[in-house]
């Protein structure tokens, strides 16, 4: 199972290596086999040394080497710590930052040329939730247009963006539903992302077809992601 930690804008550098250094050692007493996947902040990005089942990853970076992209990361600067991991696609890059398709795609393809880690996220706004699966489908796989499906190192997150940071996480039908379609055309290990926490970790982990977790607000306290860790672990 793959259990993901989103730091989006918290934590700073001193405290995401204290997070750090107590995952670590939770990970390493208790045996833990589970993909544990961390992306904090940039200005907290460094070569830690972790489990071999903690990696650190990239929220963003720029299709790019090197160059003039003032404000962004490429590959240079993130490969400095060896991180080899990256998240694209994150429903608030879409929509508040307003990312299109186009450098989506783009991003993809340059970091999967790298063979990166992927995980590309995808979801649905609440008024197209509300027309019904059928229309979520459509939404949910245009999204994925261009993206090479096939690709060895990717993992697809389903985060309906209306579940996150919301604290109203999607039914465990909803999950199920969406999931499945999915699952027709995907290969890849699929995470489900929307107020995921510790009450409900358990339900959604064992919906069919679901192989992990992308979670917020709820993991940027050390100690309930460690909870949630654990009852993957379990599980
Ligand atoms: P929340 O867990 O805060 O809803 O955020 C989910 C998310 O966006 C993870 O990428």
């Amino acid at each position: 199972m793959i259990i993901a930690s989103n730091f989006k804008t918290n934590h700073t550098r001193e405290s995401t290596k204290e997070y750090l250094v107590k995952l670590n050692h939770f990970v390493k007493e208790n045996s833990i086999k589970e993909e544990i996947l961390v992306f904090p902040p940039s200005t907290a990005l460094d070569n830690y040394n972790l489990h071999d089942s903690i990696k650190i990853g990239v929220q963003n970076a720029y299709p790019t080497d090197k160059g003039s992209f003032t404000g962004e990361l490429g590959f240079t600067q993130i490969d400095e710590f060896d991180i080899k991991t990256i998240l694209i696609g994150h429903s608030e890059r879409r929509h508040i930052l307003k990312e299109s398709d186009e450098l989506i795609v783009s991003k993809y393809n340059f970091y999967k040329d790298k063979n990166y880690k992927i995980v590309y996220c995808i979801g649905e706004p609440k008024e197209v939730r509300d027309d019904g699966l059928e229309k979520v489908l459509e939404y949910n796989f245009s999204q994925l247009d261009g993206i090479d499906l096939d690709y060895e190192n990717l993992i697809v997150a389903y985060e309906p963006v209306w579940a996150i940071g919301t604290g109203v996480s999607a039914t465990t039908k909803d999950i199920e539903e969406t999931l499945s379609a999915l699952r027709k055309s995907i290969k890849a290990p699929l995470l489900y992302g929307g107020s995921v926490k510790v009450a409900n970790t358990k339900e959604i982990l064992e919906i069919k077809n679901c192989d992990g977790i992308l979670v917020g607000t709820a993991s940027w306290d050390i100690e309930d992601f460690k909870e949630m860790v654990r009852i993957a672990h379990e599980i």
